[in-house]
Formats: structure tokens, C-alpha cells, sequence
């Protein structure tokens, strides 16, 4: 029934749209209690205490959430964190340290891969497993020590936009709630993290006027009929999103790298026909990504710029460049994700491709 897209053209950009407030209802607990193992359930303080190492456990664009959670716990608490793709951890035959919480994340919570991890983990050894979900009573969330819910409402898209989002803003809560209970931060770091939460929903807000330009990189983005996606530290899994979301629905080869792999061999893919999508955050590896951005320049190819402001210096390599409004702090793989989903939705409507239901794919992979 396309009666309740309002004035959008497809589920996906409705839901893109609807960021804000799905990060809000996400964050609503922790605004409002600030970090506490309290938000996960009463017997999370007990876990989070004991807790030795962290392993992560999902598939898709779940398993990319999961791969930027591991920045954040790992520099926030100190816990060894590894983080796998359900379908390969399930087959896999290493033991679990005693004391390891499993934290899985899964939008529809009925994964078949990945309720096959969680079994196979609790006969590993003694786990705990976190459930992060999007729905409350499902599969996943009953199999359960402990419970995180993302609010991003019912996501109709295929690819996942608002679901991702909120699964980051929810790993975030994590990371500093971890960080409270286990204080290993002191206190005035912590209430520097939780003073960055209430504004995201505001910064993607922000961001919207920046569609229409991304449009215009969409254009000619949909010509090519291959494109890489670079980011360092916490945005390098933010590039593999990006060309997920431009593989699935625009049906353009995409390979997301982290900017300092470049070198061991995609540069090699690197002309003029390479259009080079990068997110650069105004932090610490800003100069080790300028002469990544200078590598591939030398080479022809394109680069289209999504970058903080102070980013400047990129700019004279860079075929397009767009500044995000404000700078993003710890909450950059968050934010940079919304240009991308802008970059590929456009780019799928300008290819004419089945936007809400790519060719192949489904919402949710209840076999094998
Ligand atoms: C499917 C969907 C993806 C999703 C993945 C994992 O492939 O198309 O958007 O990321 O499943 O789903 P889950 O519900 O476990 O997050």
C-alpha cells in the first residue's frame, strides 16, 4: 500500500527521512539516564563487571555496526573485541574465553546464520549473550541474557537505512555504558561522550538540505559501473556500508577499503573510470588519508569528498567535495552514513532500479 509513503517516492527515502526521530525514540533511555548497564537489563551489571572480551555476531549491514562497536568498546573500555560474520563464526571451532558476552545484533532478530552463531556459541563456553534487535519479541531477543532494543520502527526497505543507524547509536550507548560500570574512563571523558548524544538526531536534520548535491554526484555516479569506498579508523566500515547500499540497490560493483589497504592492491583498479567515494573525518589520520587521496589523484582517479569541516587540504585532489555541516566527534560513523545512503538511493533511481526490493535479496534471511 503506497498510501503511506506521504510525499516520498520510495519506503527507503521515507526511512531515510525518518532518521531523526528513530535516533531519538533509540536514545531516549540513556538521554534521559545517561550510561548505565540498567538500559540492557537487571543483570547486566553483574555481566558487564565479569565480562573478560567481547565477540560480535551478525550478518549484512548488522555485521558493519558491528564492526565500527568494536572501535568504540575496545577504546573506551579495554576488553579485547572481535567481531564475525554469523555464518562464518557457526562453522568456525575455537573455544570461548569463560566470561566472553556475545553481543548479537540482527534488525529482525530471525536470522537464520545468525541464531545458529548464538547456539553454537553457548556451547563454546561459559557466554552471555546480548541481544541487539530491532524487534522485541523475536527469535533472537528470546534466546537472550540480555536485551538492547533499537526503536527505528518497522523498516520496509530492503536495504537497511534507519535500522543501521539506530543500531550504531545503540552500540554507542553500549560502549559507554560498558565504560560506566567498568570505569575505565573517568568521568569527565564519559559525560564528554554523553554530551554528544543529543544532538545526532539534529545532525542528520542538518544533513538533508545536503540531497540535492548528492543527487548531482548520483547522476554521474549511475555512468560507471564500478566505484570504491574509503574511510580510515571508525568510517572504513562506514565505506563498506556505502558501497553495500550502492551494490544492492543500484547495482553498481562496489568494494569499501579501508584507505591504508590501498597500497596491497586496489590502487591497481585505480583510472578515470574508478570513480573513489571517501569519508574523511577532521581527526588524528586526516594526513595519512591526504596522501592516500594523493595516490589515487596521481592515478586519474575521481574522487567524490564527504568530509568534516577542516578538511580543506583535501580539496585540491578531489574531483567533487561536499562539507558536512558541523563537525561529528565520536559519533562520525553515524552521521558520514546518511550522505551514503543519499549517494546510492539517488544513484538506484536514476539506474531505475526496484529500489525497496532489489532483484534477489530479501529482508530477512530466515535459512541458510
Ligand atoms: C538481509 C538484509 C540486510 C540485513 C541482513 C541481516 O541481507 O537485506 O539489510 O543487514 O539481512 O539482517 P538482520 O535482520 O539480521 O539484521
Amino acid at each position: 500500500d503506497s498510501a503511506d509513503l506521504g510525499p516520498y517516492r520510495h519506503y527507503m527515502q521515507k526511512e531515510i527521512f525518518a532518521q531523526p526521530v528513530a535516533l531519538a525514540d533509540t536514545l531516549a533511555a540513556a538521554l534521559k539516564h545517561g550510561f548505565s548497564p540498567a538500559l540492557f537489563g537487571s543483570d547486566a551489571h553483574d555481566i558487564f563487571s565479569k565480562t573478560t572480551a567481547i565477540r560480535i555476531v551478525a550478518c549484512g549491514s548488522s555485521y558493519h555496526a558491528g564492526l565500527v562497536a568494536r572501535y568504540w568498546i575496545e577504546e573506551y573500555t579495554g576488553l579485547p573485541v572481535s567481531v564475525d560474520i554469523a555464518s562464518e563464526y557457526r562453522y568456525r571451532s575455537g573455544k570461548e574465553q569463560d566470561g566472553t558476552l556475545i553481543v548479537a545484533i540482527s534488525q529482525s532478530g530471525e536470522t537464520a546464520d545468525l541464531l545458529a552463531a548464538l547456539r553454537s556459541a553457548k556451547e563454546r563456553g561459559q557466554v552471555h549473550i546480548l541481544a541487539l534487535c530491532n524487534v522485541a519479541h523475536s527469535t533472537l531477543t528470546r534466546e537472550a541474557d540480555l536485551v538492547a532494543l533499537t526503536h527505528a520502527g518497522i523498516e520496509i526497505g530492503v536495504a537497511s537505512t534507519k535500522a543501521f543507524t539506530t543500531q550504531l547509536a545503540a552500540l554507542f550507548t553500549l560502549a559507554g555504558s560498558l565504560a560506566h560500570c567498568r570505569q575505565t574512563l573517568d568521568p569527565a571523558a564519559l559525560a564528554e561522550l554523553a554530551n554528544c548524544l543529543p544532538r545526532l538526531p539534529a545532525m542528520f536534520t542538518d544533513i538533508f538540505p545536503l540531497e540535492t548535491a548528492l543527487e548531482e554526484w548520483a547522476h554521474e555516479l549511475s555512468h560507471y559501473n564500478h566505484a570504491l569506498f574509503l574511510g580510515r579508523h571508525t568510517l572504513f566500515p562506514i565505506a563498506l556500508e556505502g558501497a553495500l547500499k550502492l551494490k544492492e540497490i543500484a547495482y553498481i560493483h562496489a568494494e569499501g577499503y579501508a584507505a591504508g589497504e590501498l597500497k596491497h592492491g586496489p590502487l591497481a583498479l585505480v583510472d578515470e573510470e574508478m570513480p573513489v567515494i571517501v569519508c574523511a573525518a577532521n581527526d588524528a589520520l586526516f594526513d595519512k588519508l591526504l596522501s592516500n587521496l594523493r595516490e589515487v589523484q596521481a592515478r586519474g582517479g575521481k574522487i567524490f569528498l564527504i568530509a568534516e569541516p577542516g578538511c580543506e587540504a583535501a580539496f585540491d585532489y578531489c574531483h567533487r567535495t561536499i562539507t558536512l555541516p558541523s563537525k561529528t566527534g565520536p559519533l562520525a560513523p553515524i552521521v558520514f552514513t546518511l550522505p551514503l545512503q543519499f549517494l546510492a538511493y539517488h544513484t538506484a533511481c536514476r539506474k531505475g532500479t526496484d529500489v525497496d526490493k532489489p532483484r534477489n535479496l530479501a529482508k530477512s534471511v530466515t535459512v541458510e
